[in-house]
């Protein structure tokens, strides 16, 4: 089984799919954790976020991929694991834009498709239900307010240990919203065969539920 998960920063899309891979003993596959990997790097380089041709090259060079520790998956950028730099303030802000080239998308979802050639994966991201698995069998869209984004993104920044600024973060998350959908390829958007899951005031129990319950009446 092959399962699409697509839909804004800050829905839940991650922890929804974790949850649903250990339930129906699927592969997670964390798209944007890649495109962040690969942010973490560009910045370490100091290569400049509008140069597609370094960016392009950055891309073709760099193994990226993820590996199970005990009960953790955790994502190396060549040798190193990153997994721990990743989700920064820093990595937050930048990597829509580092995503936002077009060349560099093509490299990235060859690499994701060959992740998933063959195998039972649940994979979250933007772009997967359009581009990385256009044939999966569940393409789901997982959204929630801008607001409640927003709250959730500043839990997770304070589990971190980061301060966090409401306003700012809503205002970065929408401005990340923006950029996500407007560019040339694989753009955040609802797609003909998506089902939408919004989770406002849902707990993940209940969107769990919700999910389990359409692939189990298929
Ligand atoms: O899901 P996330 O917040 O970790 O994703 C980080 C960024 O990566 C997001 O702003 C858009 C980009 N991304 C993408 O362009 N395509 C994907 N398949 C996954 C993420």
């Amino acid at each position: 089984m092959q399962m699409a998960i697509d839909g804004p920063a800050g829905a839940g899309k991650s922890t929804i799919a974790q949850i649903l891979a250990q339930k129906l003993q699927l592969i997670y596959i964390d798209t944007g954790a890649m495109y962040r990997a690969l942010t973490w790097k560009a910045l370490n380089l100091k290569i400049a976020l509008d140069d597609a041709e370094k960016l392009y090259n950055l891309a073709r060079d760099t193994d990226v991929y993820f590996l199970q520790v005990s009960d953790e998956q955790k994502i190396y950028c060549d040798s190193v694991d990153v997994s721990g730099f990743i989700r920064t303030p820093d990595v937050n802000d930048k990597v829509s834009l580092l995503a936002s080239h077009s060349q560099l998308r093509k490299i990235m979802v060859e690499k994701q498709q060959k992740m998933a050639q063959g195998r039972s994966v649940v994979m979250d991201g933007r772009d997967v239900g359009e581009c990385i698995l256009p044939s999966a069998d569940y393409k789901f869209f997982v959204t929630a307010s801008l607001e409640e984004r927003a709250l959730r993104r500043m839990a997770d920044l304070q589990r971190q240990g980061h301060k966090g600024c409401y306003e700012k973060v809503k205002c970065l998350l929408k401005k990340r919203d923006e950029s996500d959908s407007n560019r040339e390829t694989g753009s955040l958007k609802i797609l003909n065969d998506s089902i939408v899951i919004d989770t406002d005031n849902k707990d993940i129990e209940e969107v769990i539920a919700e999910i389990l319950s359409i692939v189990k009446d298929n």
